[in-house]
């Protein structure tokens, strides 16, 4: 029997939408998926400033750097990789709980495990913003030299070359990072969220 039939929900005296009150925003999460070197921590990240600049409660999980610290154990193997997007799924709850919009910035590249993340939310919560680039492009930016590793045969399960990457069926926004500057991509993904009143 596992430790979870002795756990009973507790309600939070602080709702959400109290600190949505307090905070003038709504919160949500902006799930960036797309293949390594698409351009999701950038986006990501100029998305945060922007949003922080104009006085929003934002913040960024990244790939690289949740594999450092929460998600250290779990490898780029299938199972591993559902249960890197699960862990991230419910830290990213916990934030829009929290009143904060957060970014995420994930390949997540099987439909079957952002769909579950996306179950996680309400309707408007859950963004998923498909970074659309080439992986022609993607292999010729490499920025951490990732691909040429991975066409060597020293990298396993790499995303593009030796495990797939599922394109989202209907994200809310779609983004061409090999089309459309960093400072456009921004105004769109801002320009949506005023659209749907979060911000
Ligand atoms: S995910 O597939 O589980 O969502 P995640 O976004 O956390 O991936 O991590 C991807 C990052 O890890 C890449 O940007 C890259 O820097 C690095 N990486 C290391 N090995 C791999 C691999 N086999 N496939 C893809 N990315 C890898």
């Amino acid at each position: 029997m596992g430790t979870q039939n002795n756990i009973t929900w507790h309600k939070t005296t602080v709702a959400k939408k109290d600190r949505h009150h307090l905070n003038g925003h709504k919160s949500c999460v902006l799930w960036f998926t797309g293949l390594s070197g698409s351009g999701k921590s950038t986006l990501a990240n100029a998305v945060d400033h922007e949003l922080f600049s104009q006085g929003y409660h934002s913040y960024v999980l990244d790939g690289d750097n949740i594999r450092h610290g929460l998600n250290r154990d779990l490898s780029f193997g299938k199972a591993d990789r559902k249960e890197n997007i699960r862990r991230i799924g419910e830290v990213a709850k916990l934030f829009v709980d929290s009143g904060i919009i957060v970014s995420s910035a994930f390949i997540s590249p099987f439909r079957e495990d952002r769909e579950l993340v996306r179950k996680m939310f309400a309707a408007d919560e859950f963004i998923e913003i498909y970074l659309n680039c080439p992986i022609q492009i993607c292999e010729y930016r490499d920025p951490k030299g990732l691909y040429k590793k991975a066409r060597q045969g020293k990298i396993e399960d790499f995303t593009g070359i030796s495990s797939p990457y599922e394109i989202p069926d209907s994200p809310e926004i779609i983004i061409e990072t090999n089309n459309m500057t960093i400072e456009h991509s921004v105004k769109q993904i801002l320009s949506y969220l005023k659209g749907k009143k979060i911000l």
